[in-house]
């Protein structure tokens, strides 16, 4: 059932050496087309990298030797108006996605569209994992994928035949996300103590890289300093200023 593929999900960084072909990736860059699309513009572009020496590279600058080049294929999400841009072309017109409204249409569609990605590759017996530290340096990289003005790679995403199994990681309860015609602060006194207990315990107990932690002193310290600041400035030189 697709229900029970989406809650057993867990990351994979370990990979078999494998590699997936060409038809395998096609497959599910195809299932992941047909998620839904803001206006249906479509707004993303896929770049698979099977080149070694450029592996290399992007192993280097996004500091994830492991996963670029253990994993069968490796895939770069990009928002893309560059093809917008082509599109509006063919009768003469330009396009405006200079707002930060142009950025976030993008943004979510390249998600969805990477999700439903994850989710055929996953049903396909594959392990996952996106790679965010692409963003750790996103100039050096868009020129080395070629990305024209108008794109902007967003995360990367590891795909293949799976080394390790990792547990499920517990996820905060239902009741936490999910408000009734109006959102609830109050209820986390409760339910984020109750979770970090949850998650000491899982930290703990799970098979590897066991730690002494939980999910709150986490996220304080994840979100208590700016993080890759250069992205706006990133942003605006391809386009995206955010008006
Ligand atoms: C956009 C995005 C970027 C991510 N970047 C990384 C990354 O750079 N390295 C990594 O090991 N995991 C990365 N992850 C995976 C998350 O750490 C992982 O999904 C989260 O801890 C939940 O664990 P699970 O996927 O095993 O359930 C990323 C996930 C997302 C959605």
């Amino acid at each position: 059932m697709v229900i029970d593929l989406l809650t057993s999900h867990a990351s994979v960084r370990k990979y078999k050496d494998i590699p997936l072909s060409k038809e395998d990736v096609q497959e599910l860059v195809s299932a992941g087309q047909h998620a839904a699309s803001s206006h249906f513009v479509q707004a993303y572009s896929v770049i698979h990298v099977t080149d070694q020496d450029k592996r290399e590279q992007l192993a280097k600058l996004a500091s994830n030797k492991s996963q670029f080049l253990s994993a069968g294929a490796v895939l770069v999400f990009c928002a893309d108006y560059a093809r917008l841009e082509k599109a509006a072309a063919l009768h003469n017109r330009k396009i405006d996605y200079s707002h930060a409204e142009n950025m976030l249409v993008g943004a979510i569609d390249v998600a969805l569209f990477a999700q439903n990605v994850a989710i055929a590759a996953e049903s396909k017996g594959y392990g996952i994992c996106y790679i965010g530290g692409i963003r750790n340096a996103p100039a050096e990289i868009s020129d080395l994928l070629g990305l024209p003005d108008g794109v902007a790679p967003m995360f990367a995403m590891s795909i293949g035949v799976p080394n390790e199994a990792n547990e499920v990681k517990p996820r905060l309860p239902v009741e936490a996300i999910l408000h009734e015609n109006s959102y609830d602060t109050a209820k986390y006194d409760d339910l984020l103590p109750a979770y970090d207990q949850t998650m000491h315990d899982y930290y703990l107990n799970r098979g590897s890289n066991q730690k002494d932690t939980a999910w709150s002193i986490q996220m304080a310290d994840f979100l208590a300093e700016p993080r890759r600041t250069h992205m706006k400035e990133f942003l605006a030189k391809r386009g995206f200023t955010f008006k």
